[in-house]
């Protein structure tokens, strides 16, 4: 955990106006850059710092993921991505990013069996959906029906008891899956599928998505496989705008399930989690090979309010390491599945020509994750409405995690960030005759 040690760094400001000097503390981590500790900096200056986006502001301590974005580096807990996606399942790394190690083969089976028996939800949560259209978004479907959770698993809302909170944990990773799949099925029109207790957690969730009752349903083991690296590869990605939505909502104490429901519509925004989707449709509108330096040339232009979905990251300077493993994937699920899709060599040109393109170098924009996980599920059979689902699904590991790490932390408090205000002086009520 980050301290102050007795030789601890500080750094001193010098406030010009007056000439006086504040010194603050530096807090050191594990790996990755110190930070300045400016609890203390508005209580000694009377000024506040400014940071909108939050660039270069740390809001917590975490242990959960490391992200070193001019290396493409990417590790839950000490553990590269590359690994885990490739040697461990996503129930292996829920664990860790829940307890912090990875799980002995009791303890994994215990873990297991634990999310598996978690699966169904209550039964009324089904009517929600009527009240939808059918042709609602699943994210909108998403956030209501993760929100009305807390309507009906009560008994695990008390944030303060570590056993409600690992229920509520638990209920959460388990049934969501069950609530993605009823979305899809429901924009089908199709019946809702139960969960199998005897399926894996990528195998039940694509049952749930595909099968039908009219005819018996084998999940593809190749596909089953590829969908659980990419739950992998979504899982965490230390304080991106969705997991600090969840932070902010549980710093106030309000429950579990309101909290992820408040991550869900935080990652629907087509420059965060939605960009999957937005990926597919921008490739769909590009069309041709032959378009794409049009493309690149909109992005380039700052008076186009156009981007290249799928590139750029706040962090990633390089490649995201997840891309590097996507695209493999990629590969692999198309080939195995017999799919030709033109998007994937679409896909793969438009990669080749930006990674080429000056603006693109000098502004270190690389494929994220979003690029390549698109095309993968298409494949798969799934709509491009649901690929914010799917990211959703994933990354209620990371959320749930990172709450139960906000909740646990002495330091936290209620998040309340201060402004630069730059409205008007206070002024005299008009009265309206006189306006
Ligand atoms: C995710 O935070 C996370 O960790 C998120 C995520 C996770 O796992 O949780 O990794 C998942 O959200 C991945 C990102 C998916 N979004 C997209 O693919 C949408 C397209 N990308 C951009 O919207 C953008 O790159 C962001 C939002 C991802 C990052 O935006 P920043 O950090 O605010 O960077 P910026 O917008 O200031 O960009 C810096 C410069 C700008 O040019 P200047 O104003 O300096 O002249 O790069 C340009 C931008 O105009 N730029 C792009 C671009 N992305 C940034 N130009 C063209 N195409 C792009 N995609």
């Amino acid at each position: 955990m980050a301290e102050t040690t007795d030789n601890a760094k500080t750094v001193t400001i010098t406030v010009d106006a007056t000439g006086e000097k504040v010194t603050l503390p530096v807090l050191e981590g594990t790996i990755g850059p110190d930070v300045v500790d400016i609890r203390k900096f508005y209580g000694q200056t009377d000024m506040f710092t400014f940071d909108p986006g939050y660039g270069a502001t740390g809001s917590c301590l975490s242990g959960l993921t490391y992200i070193d974005g001019d290396q493409g580096v990417l590790l839950h807990r000490g553990y590269p991505i590359e690994e885990l996606a490739n040697k461990a399942d996503f129930l292996e790394v829920a664990y860790l990013l829940l307890e912090g190690e990875l799980p002995d083969a009791d303890q994994k089976a215990q873990f297991d069996e634990a999310i598996t028996l978690h699966t169904m939800v209550h039964d009324q949560l089904s009517n929600f959906y009527r009240g939808f259209r059918r042709d609602a978004h699943p994210m909108a479907i998403m956030c209501g029906v993760v929100g009305a959770m807390s309507a009906f698993y009560h008994d695990s809302t008390d944030i303060h008891d570590p056993v409600q909170r690992m229920i509520a944990s638990r209920r959460l990773i388990a049934k969501i899956p069950t609530l993605a799949a009823m979305a899809f099925k429901y924009s089908l029109g199709q019946p809702f599928n139960y969960p199998r207790n005897n399926l894996s957690y990528a195998e039940n969730f694509l049952h749930m998505c595909f099968a039908v009752p009219a005819a018996d349903y084998e999940v593809d083991p190749i596909v089953a496989k590829a969908m659980d690296k990419i739950f992998i590869l979504h899982a965490d990605h230390e304080q991106n705008a969705s997991t600090s939505t969840v932070r902010l909502a549980g710093s106030s104490g309000a429950n579990p399930f309101a909290c992820i429901a408040a991550g869900i519509a935080s990652l629907w925004g087509p420059a965060h989690g939605g960009a999957n989707e937005a990926v597919l449709n921008m490739l769909n509108e590009i069309g041709h090979k032959d378009n794409i330096a049009e493309y690149v040339e909109r992005a380039r232009d700052r008076d186009d309010p156009f981007r290249l979905f799928g590139f750029g990251h706040r962090v990633y300077k390089n490649f995201d390491p997840r891309a590097k493993v996507l695209r493999e994937t990629c590969h692999d699920v198309l080939n195995a599945l017999g799919v030709e899709d033109p998007l994937l060599e679409l896909a793969m040109e438009l990669e080749d020509m930006a990674l080429k393109d000056q603006y693109f170098i000098d502004k270190k924009l690389y494929p994220n994750v979003d690029f390549y996980s698109g095309i993968i599920l298409k494949a798969m059979g799934f709509p491009t409405s649901m690929f914010t689902v799917l990211f959703a699904v994933a990354r209620t590991v990371g959320w749930v995690a990172q709450w139960n790490e906000m909740i646990t932390d002495p330091m936290h408090r209620i998040g309340r960030p201060r402004q630069l205000y730059t409205g008007p002086a206070e002024r005299p009520y008009v009265e309206i005759g006189n306006r």
